[in-house]
């Protein structure tokens, strides 16, 4: 029987980074996956074969909706579905071998098949062709991730009723598309299928979009994807569907009461959420009782069952994949008796879109509830010369600092590229740095970043282009 430090159930960027930790920590480790490919989630079905769409899509309508006419570069593009697919199908293979690699380099064992839980330091492990390995080890690392979560009275068929793992490869472009959910995944797909030629109408259940994120980011987001086309239902509840070979009808009310309407469209795509996934792990043999926020760590990822850690989208916080992967490290690092660490408060979130959305740390909803004083530093792309040069003035950045000691609390920004600059305030913000910091540092010009030292030095009032 094999004996290991660690076992780690699930592939995925907790479940592949902290594998990679752990093998550089000298930990005898095995990783389990059960869908046949490393990578998880992430880069099967979502970050990456969505971030290959959004770029692709991207390309298409600079290409078709007059952003080259007007540079003065003439095309006349058509476009191949069957291509777009295949060099984002070809990239995705391409990264799940690189991890495939990792693993090798570093030592780990790759364990092909479904793991379950069978008591404390057991793993079995079942293949595809029905036999099973039992593993023995000191460790279990629970890193399952997550799955969408279903909307009662709406069947997903992945023919005409989609989730983003149907959304990501649709055999045609859709003249007409329902997305509902307007939070990041029906926003980026449907940012994906609007640019390819869909019209697209996105049914939401609050009255906002984007709950969670600033307001005011999310409302200066709703203007622009509105003047691009999207077409929003807010605060409208959806009570049933019902798919043919070629249409979906989509019934839906409003949520306060009223008449209820119903839409049609070539598909509907449901991105309501995602829920943690523990099916058939066994967590019952060592008496983990997993609530809706999935396995829950009571204390630096070390769930009730002594030996066995949780890390990921399987458990409480937000589902992203550097959130995953820094879990992991830092899991790995206390297994081997280090000091690991995670600062949940400074965990960027971007939106893939165009323009982008990037936000760190506290909204300003959040320091109002919580009573703290701030200040508040803006610029908008409109007045950054980069933006301007290149067409793509829409949106702002906006800093907030504490009113006292100019600490940066958070920030909140939607245009070009912000989801890459974005990292500046945060390297800032971990170093404890305060507005003035990143006003004071010098910025290459001219750059989109400019936007972000200006809004620091706004919380100042000493901006200099506005
Ligand atoms: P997962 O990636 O879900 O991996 C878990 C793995 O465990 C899976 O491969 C599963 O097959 C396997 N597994 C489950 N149970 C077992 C078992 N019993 N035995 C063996 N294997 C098992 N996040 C970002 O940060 N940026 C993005 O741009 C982004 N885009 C996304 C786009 C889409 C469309 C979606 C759906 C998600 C996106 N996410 C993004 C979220 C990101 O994919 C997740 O946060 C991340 O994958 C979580 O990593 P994880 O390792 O916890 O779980
Ligand atoms: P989400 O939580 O981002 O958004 C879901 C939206 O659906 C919310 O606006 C919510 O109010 C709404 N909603 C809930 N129930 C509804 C109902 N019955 N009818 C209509 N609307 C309803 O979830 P989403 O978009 O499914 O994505 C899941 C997660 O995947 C994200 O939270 C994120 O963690 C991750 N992800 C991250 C990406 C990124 O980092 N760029 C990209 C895609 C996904």
């Amino acid at each position: 029987m094999a004996q290991y430090d660690v076992v780690i159930i699930g592939g995925g960027p907790g479940g592949y980074n902290g594998a990679i930790r752990a093998g550089q920590l000298g930990l005898k480790t095995a990783i389990v996956e059960g869908r046949g490919k490393l990578g998880g989630t992430c880069l099967n079905v979502g970050c990456m074969p969505s971030k290959a769409l959004l770029h692709a899509s991207e390309m298409f309508e600079a290409a078709s909706g007059g952003e080259f006419a007007k540079l003065g570069i003439e095309v006349k593009p058509k476009l191949n579905l069957v291509q777009m697919m295949a060099q984002k199908a070809e990239s995705v293979e391409a990264l799940t071998k690189g991890v495939e690699f990792l693993m090798k380099k570093n030592k780990v064992d790759y364990i092909k098949g479904w793991g379950r839980i069978d008591g404390p330091g057991k793993v079995v492990v079942k293949a595809e062709d029905g036999s099973e390995t039992v593993l023995e080890t000191k460790n279990i690392v629970i890193a399952t991730g997550s799955e969408p979560t279903p909307l009662p009275g709406v069947t997903i068929d992945n023919k005409r009723i989609v989730d983003s793992t149907g959304a990501l490869s649709l055999p045609e472009a859709p003249k007409s598309l329902i997305v509902v959910g307007a939070g990041v995944i029906g926003l980026e797909l449907g940012s994906v299928w609007k640019r390819l030629g869909a019209e697209v109408t996105v049914v939401e259940f609050l009255d906002r979009i984007l709950p969670g994120t600033d307001t005011e980011v999310a409302n200066a987001f709703q203007k622009i994807l509105t003047k691009q086309g999207f077409k929003f239902k807010l605060a409208s509840k959806v009570t049933g569907a019902t798919a043919t070979d070629k249409q979906v009808q989509l019934t839906l009310e409003p949520v306060a009461g009223g008449d209820a309407e119903t839409l049609q469209a070539d598909y509907v795509l449901v991105a309501i959420g995602r829920r943690p996934f523990t099916q058939g792990l066994g967590l019952e043999t060592v008496g983990i009782v997993p609530d809706k926020r999935g396995v829950i760590a009571n204390d630096h990822y070390k769930t009730t069952a002594p030996g066995v850690w949780v890390i990921g989208d399987v458990t409480s916080g937000p589902m992203l994949a550097h959130k995953a992967e820094d879990e992991a490290v830092a899991c790995m690092e206390l297994i081997a008796g280090k000091a690991g660490h995670v600062n949940y408060d400074i965990i960027p979130g971007v939106i893939y879109t165009k323009p982008e959305v990037a936000t760190v740390g506290k909204t300003e909803e959040d320091l109002k509830a919580a009573g703290v004083a701030y200040k508040v530093g803006k610029f908008p792309f409109l007045a950054n010369s980069r933006a301007k040069i290149n067409h793509e003035t829409d949106g702002f950045v906006k800093v907030l600092a504490d009113a006292k000691t100019d600490r940066i609390l958070g920030a909140h920004a939607v245009g070009p590229n912000v989801g890459d600059m974005i990292a500046e305030i945060c390297v800032a913000m971990e170093f404890g740095g305060a507005s003035e910091d990143v006003a004071r540092t010098c910025h290459p010009h001219p750059t989109r970043s400019e936007a972000f030292r200006q809004a620091a030095m706004g919380v100042e009032g000493w901006t200099m282009q506005a």
